[in-house]
């Protein structure tokens, strides 16, 4: 056993997350000795921005140039919180051949390169840890790795973005349009300028695949999602929904029927009684069906500097409690689960549909005649709010299980129909 005199970290990227890294190293460097048995010392820290190097009690250990970090033989464990791709995937590939441990928080790289990097790391003899990368301060990976790795797990329900379902629970609560609710969200600083990845569905994808990948032990990529955003939600959506009994969220689903797994981030109802419906506000939770463990729930503040800081800090001192004993890294495990992908066309689900028609005699029969060529089956339909100016009125339907392939389908000989204006929405129902 090679104890030793310090363990030291090299920081890449002091934004909010790494400034909070900074800080807890700093007020917690007792316990965080006590705990690792030797002392855990931030040696290096590098960001592009100089007037970060303020924020250091020892303001020689700050260098505009990551690559210092990377190279220096002085350093343990790199925390890379850049974020983004290019260059955080360098920089991880670069500190991992250069026989350094890292911990990111970093979701796009892990879900795009994970399995060549861990690949990579377990030839270098290093751990590449990465709780923070989905769901910030809630401990999710390691439980699925270690507390639930003996279960089959059947399905993942995931509310994982914070901004869309602010958004959303806004729009629920408020009677807020989406283009308010989001600016009010990018007001807070929840949202970014460039809204797109939450709002789209891409953030969501990115820890889906995480997930997945662990569950499944199947390597699955961003690119394996199906992905849907919540732009096309309406304030109506809700009443109809609340009517309904159900809550609308943006969820990122994976399910296994063997062999296939399924993976997809798009607008859900769920009905109002699910625990899920009740997690609102910038709140993630995730829901894990395992064969031993029932359902579990993962539930707390998916972003944020603190919370997600504090898991950040948690995976460097498990890498330093290794090193510091001598102990060789657990490598990943492996995806030996071959991919098989249900494409979305081919799921079923229940559906709602909303749209805008004719207030004249004959209209539903047209509309129901296409949902029963495509063996679709209606569970109910209100209509409300016929205007009169223009003689439309707005109908919703809620179906029975049915077939992606034939719901499509059938949506888009619905349109082509005179009489009907447009479907203004379409969301799958789930639970
Ligand atoms: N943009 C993310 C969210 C933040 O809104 O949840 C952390 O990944």
């Amino acid at each position: 056993m090679s104890r030793r005199e310090s363990i030291n970290i090299g920081l890449v990227g002091m934004g909010i997350i790494g400034s909070e890294v900074v800080k807890i190293l700093g007020e917690k460097s007792d316990f965080l000795s006590k705990q690792v048995g030797t002392p855990l010392v931030l040696k290096m820290a590098a960001d592009i921005d100089e007037s970060k190097r303020e924020a250091l009690g020892d303001s020689s250990i700050f260098t505009t140039d990551a690559r210092a970090i990377l190279e220096s033989p002085d350093i343990d464990i790199v925390i890379e919180l850049i974020g983004g791709e290019i260059p955080a995937k360098d920089y991880i590939q670069q500190a991992i051949q250069h026989g350094k441990h890292v911990v990111t928080a970093n979701k796009e790289v892990i879900s795009k390169h994970g399995p060549e990097l861990f690949s990579l790391a377990n030839e270098h003899k290093v751990g590449l840890l990465y709780e923070a990368s989905v769901g910030g301060g809630i401990p999710l990976i390691g439980p699925l790795k270690r507390n639930l790795q003996i279960n089959n797990i059947s399905a993942i329900y995931a509310i994982i973005n914070g901004t869309t379902n602010y958004i959303l629970t806004r729009m629920e609560k408020e009677g807020l349009e989406f283009s308010t609710a989001l600016k009010e969200a990018q007001d807070l600083g929840y949202a970014e300028a460039d809204p797109s990845s939450d709002i789209e569905g891409f953030d969501a994808a990115y820890k889906i695949a995480i997930l997945a990948t662990i569950v499944f032990h199947t390597d699955i990529r961003p690119e394996d999602v199906y992905h849907e955003g919540i732009s096309r939600i309406a304030s109506q959506d809700f009443r109809y929904a609340k009517e309904l009994g159900y809550a609308i969220k943006l969820l990122a689903i994976a399910k296994r029927e063997v062999p296939t797994v399924q993976v997809r981030v798009h607008p859900v109802f769920i009905p109002d009684d699910m625990l899920l419906a009740k997690v609102d506000g910038v709140f993630n939770a995730v829901q894990v069906e395992g064969d031993l463990s029932g359902k579990v729930i993962f539930y707390g503040r998916g972003a944020g500097a603190e919370p997600t800081a504090n898991v950040v800090v948690a995976d460097a001192i498990h890498l330093a409690q290794n090193i510091n004993l001598g102990l060789s890294v657990k490598p990943e495990l492996p995806l030996d689960v071959p991919k098989i992908i249900k494409p979305i066309e081919e799921i079923e689900s229940r559906y709602y549909i909303r749209m805008t028609i004719a207030d004249q005699p004959g209209v539903l029969a047209q509309i129901t005649k296409i949902l029963g060529q495509h063996s679709i089956s209606i569970s109910s339909a209100i209509q409300k709010e016929t205007d009169r100016t223009s003689q439309s009125a707005e109908i919703v339907i809620m179906t029975h299980p049915a077939q992606e392939q034939e719901m499509q389908q059938a949506s888009g000989q619905i349109e082509k129909l005179d009489v009907v204006k447009e479907i203004s929405n379409l969301i799958r129902v789930e639970g």
